[in-house]
């Protein structure tokens, strides 16, 4: 009787570990894909298939996290530009949402036409996704952001117009969402430097400049954490990487501190550009991403990712030397 019900006791427990193993595989955020993050190597999406979002940006809606950048995959049609949208609930695990840009040179933009670093920004008064991204001819002298929306986060977005944000020269740009849900771009000028610039109410414009940085830096991105903005960019030097520096302010208007380097020079920041960074405030810690890019601009489909928790807080700011990493989105705790 005693053997039969310790029989009886493995039994179920066979039956509920089954149960749970096809209860995780049955739940569509946690299919196939990693459960950490592996900077320089290939990021599987739930297909599989290597994370084709470059240049990107993320906003978080509820639960969910979105992820568009730049779709570079092979065998897409070379006279269109795409954008592409990935979901995840632990920025971990990503499921591709589709292609949600699919272009062709709007007005008179030649052929050899560039679209790079989408950024969306949901806006809750009316509802709408705005996409901004970067908008070129193939020598870079338009210098413009055009905008595409949607009503949904995965929906086709729709080109509405281009333009010089405030009438200045904008190349690459960021996105920057405050605390208070303020929707910043930010954009490098040229002749002057950066901006950050605040969108109007609607999103459909870029409204109020909060200051020029006169840095020569792209790949500008934001973060407001304990009281202080820290902004990250990269110097000018196309798709080879560089010493990205920060600097910090204690508003968005300044005064900005002098650019320090985030990590030790000869790296080049390990090889990466920065495009955004990401903050994930849990019950336990607040964890802020740094998300770049590593060019490989002769294979740009291999173009891979360094995503690290920086180590943040007083004034500094240290990008780490890569390694894998875990987040536990819901405590914002990592493990290395
Ligand atoms: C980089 C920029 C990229 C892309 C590239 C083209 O400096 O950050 O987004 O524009 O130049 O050379």
């Amino acid at each position: 009787m005693k053997s039969l019900n310790n029989l009886t006791r493995f039994g179920l427990i066979v039956l509920c570990l089954l149960a749970m193993k096809i209860s995780q595989a049955g739940s569509s955020e946690n299919r196939h894909g990693p459960d950490s993050i592996k900077p320089y190597e290939i990021w599987p999406d739930q297909d599989g298939k290597h994370i084709q979002a470059h240049g990107g940006g993320i906003i978080r809606i509820k639960k969910t996290y979105y992820w568009y950048g730049e779709q570079r995959g092979k065998g897409l049609d070379p006279k269109y530009r795409y954008v592409s949208c990935y979901s995840s609930k632990d920025l971990m695990n990503w499921k591709f949402r589709g292609n949600v840009v699919k272009m062709l040179p709007p007005d008179s933009i030649s052929a050899g036409w560039v679209l790079e670093r989408p950024k969306v920004f949901y806006n809750p008064g009316t509802k709408k996704y705005v996409m901004y991204f970067h908008l070129d001819d193939r020598g870079y002298k338009v210098a413009q952001v055009g905008i595409a929306v949607c009503d949904r986060p995965d929906g086709e977005f729709k080109y509405v117009k281009r333009f010089r944000p405030l009438g200045h020269e904008s190349r690459d740009i960021g996105q920057f969402i405050d605390d208070d849900g303020t929707a910043y771009l930010v954009f490098e000028d040229r002749p002057f430097g950066f901006r950050i610039a605040r969108l109007s109410k609607d999103y459909m414009d870029v409204e109020k400049e909060m200051t020029l940085v006169k840095a020569h830096m792209e790949g500008g991105a934001i973060v407001h954490f304990n009281g202080l903005y820290y902004s990250i960019g990269s110097a000018l030097t196309g798709w080879n990487a560089n010493p990205n520096k920060y600097s910090t302010a204690p508003t968005l208007e300044g005064p900005w501190t002098e650019f320090r380097d985030i990590a030790p020079k000869e790296t080049n920041t390990y090889g990466s550009q920065s495009s955004m960074l990401i903050k994930v405030t849990g019950t336990k810690k607040t964890t802020v991403i740094f998300m770049g890019d590593i060019w490989r601009p002769k294979t740009q489909y291999d173009s891979r990712y360094l995503w690290m928790p920086l180590e943040i807080g007083d004034g500094k700011l240290r990008l780490p030397k890569p390694q894998p990493w875990k987040l536990n989105i819901k405590t914002g705790e990592v493990t290395l």
